[in-house]
């Protein structure tokens, strides 16, 4: 792949599902481990080499954000910011980011992933692939409350968004490798009965027209969303560091 991979984290809604504790602040800057939510999928991506970065949240919550993070300069990241005015879904955010993206291909990471394997491995088969999509997975107890895979043989033929009889056991983590045509996938799409445009869709579109292909995540994810997950990201990250980042020792 001669462009280079450039990376999308979206740190946008409400977090309504953490309320109140999302009460004043977004909850990608609530804590997980010894960092700010939004510090690790930065740190996944530049640990993957992809240092430029876009970073999309809502109007309420970019001071805080820029606040936090300012340039990127502290992570090791060049950042540019994106506003999403209202909450209208992943796809609608990762829409934002066509102009950033330019002819570059695209790592997109959902700013309340948190994982133990490192992406660079993942991001080198993908700029191996060099164009269609990937998506990682992850098996999981409750794939209800995820994007779900329904395979034929080894091919993903399809991916439903939190069906209530999953087709099969894995979630569709927040980790997706995309080629511009992404953005041609996004303005086809329409809002789900949820009112959101869903990444699901995107991947599904790619399923359809074009080349997706899948990876599987060995060690543990986990999405902090929730209030379980939240507690559960906080108990797998707890010793988690980055190398390179200082951190206080305990
Ligand atoms: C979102 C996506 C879902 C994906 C999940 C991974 O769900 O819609 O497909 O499996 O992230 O974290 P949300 O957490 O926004 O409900």
């Amino acid at each position: 792949m001669a462009n280079q991979l450039k990376g999308v984290v979206l740190a946008g809604g409400t977090g309504s599902r953490l309320f109140p504790l999302t009460k004043v602040t977004n909850k990608h800057l609530l804590p997980v481990g010894r960092y700010p939510m939004i510090f690790h999928p930065l740190l996944r991506l530049k640990e993957a080499s992809v240092t430029r970065i876009a970073l999309v949240t809502s109007p309420e919550h970019m001071g805080d954000v820029v606040n936090l993070l300012g340039s990127g300069r502290d992570l090791g990241v060049d950042l540019t910011y994106r506003v999403q005015d209202k909450p209208g879904g992943i796809a609608q955010a990762l829409g934002l980011c066509e102009n950033f993206a330019g002819d570059d291909p695209l790592v997109t990471v959902l700013g309340d992933n948190i994982l133990e394997d490192s992406l660079l491995e993942h991001a080198d088969l993908y700029r191996e692939q060099g164009r269609g999509a990937r998506v990682l997975l992850k098996r999981v107890r409750d794939p209800e409350s995820y994007g779900v895979p329904r395979f034929e043989g080894d091919t993903i033929v399809e991916i439903v968004e939190k069906p209530k009889y999953p087709p099969s056991s894995f979630a569709v983590t927040g980790i997706y490798f995309y080629d511009r045509e992404v953005f041609d996938f996004i303005r086809q799409l329409s809002p789900s009965r949820r009112g959101e445009y869903e990444v699901s869709d995107v991947n599904t579109s790619y399923v359809r027209h074009s080349r997706l292909t899948y990876g599987v995540l060995n060690g543990w994810w986990g999405d902090a969303g929730t209030l379980e997950g939240w507690h559960e990201a906080n108990r797998l990250a707890r010793y988690l560091v980055y190398d390179g980042y200082p951190h206080q020792s305990d």
